[in-house]
């Protein structure tokens, strides 16, 4: 199996907090890893990191056999282009319509011409229940429009990796599930490797090939759904059952 980014023995903290310690992940080309954690676990720091974001205290982060703190910046934003980042707050821009968002990577990044982006920007919005919204301001929509217009800018450059930060937190059971099936879609068309931050278990379980549960700075579960859901390890199984008994201090 085919790795396209790996996290190597990386440690990271915010000031004196240690976040993630000695931590190493192998990301799966062509598949969806799901990161599961408690808030605060340094799920959201994962995404950072591999988007080139951040830089670890120690450690190496590789994305397609590249080293990123070997890279100048200028091959970092070129590598970036292949990476698509759906944010946990999603960040519009407030004076730019919907279109426009979803628009910019294509008029940043490539060379289309005017149809061609109104064709995948169109198929995008679709994708993410959005066809309507096009012209909308950012104001104008609910939370959850912002959420998925976030969504739709990720995915629109066909990226060969996109970070998903908590897709569905905070949407309906309908849209949450519409946009499950827009990731695992993304994932069949295009071999695109996924790597989401999701608390949605149900969701998880319906997309994930593999789940990577973070604790205390590290990975301490890693495998594909059944594995996980047979876990012996007391704190894994805590987690799933959502229980207040058992090994994680609350
Ligand atoms: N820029 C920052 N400065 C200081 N502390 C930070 C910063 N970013 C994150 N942290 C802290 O690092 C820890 C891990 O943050 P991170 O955002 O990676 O967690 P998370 O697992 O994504 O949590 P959540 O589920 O709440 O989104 C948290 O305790 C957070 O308060
Ligand atoms: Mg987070």
């Amino acid at each position: 199996m085919a790795v396209i980014a790996r996290l190597e023995d990386v440690t990271m903290s915010y000031g004196q907090r240690v976040v993630l310690q000695n931590l190493s992940l192998d990301i799966v080309e062509g598949a969806i890893t799901c990161v599961i954690g408690l808030s605060g676990a340094g799920k959201s720091t994962i995404l950072r990191l591999l988007n080139g974001l951040r830089r670890p205290d120690s450690g190496r982060i590789y994305v397609k056999g590249q080293e990123l703190g070997s890279l100048s910046d200028r091959e970092l934003i070129e590598l970036r282009r292949s990476i698509g980042f759906s944010f946990q707050f999603a960040a519009l821009f407030d004076s730019l319509s919907v279109f426009e968002n979803v628009a910019l990577p294509l008029r940043e990044n490539t060379t289309l011409g005017t149809d061609e982006i109104h064709k995948r920007v169109t198929h995008a919005l679709e994708s993410v229940g959005l066809a309507g919204a096009e012209e909308k301001l950012p104001a104008e929509l609910s939370g959850g429009m912002v959420k998925r217009a976030g969504f739709a800018r990720a995915i629109i450059t066909n990226p060969d990796m996109v970070l998903y930060d908590e897709p569905t937190t905070g949407l309906d059971p309908i849209i949450t599930h519409l946009l499950t099936d827009t990731i695992l879609r993304l994932r069949n068309q295009l071999n695109g490797t996924a790597v989401v931050i999701s608390h949605d278990l149900q969701s998880i379980f319906m997309m994930a090939d593999y789940i990577a549960m973070l604790f205390e700075g590290a990975v301490i579960a890693y495998g594909s759904v059944d594995e996980i859901r047979a876990s012996f390890n007391p704190i894994v199984q805590q987690f799933l059952q959502g229980s207040e008994v058992g090994p994680i201090p609350i």
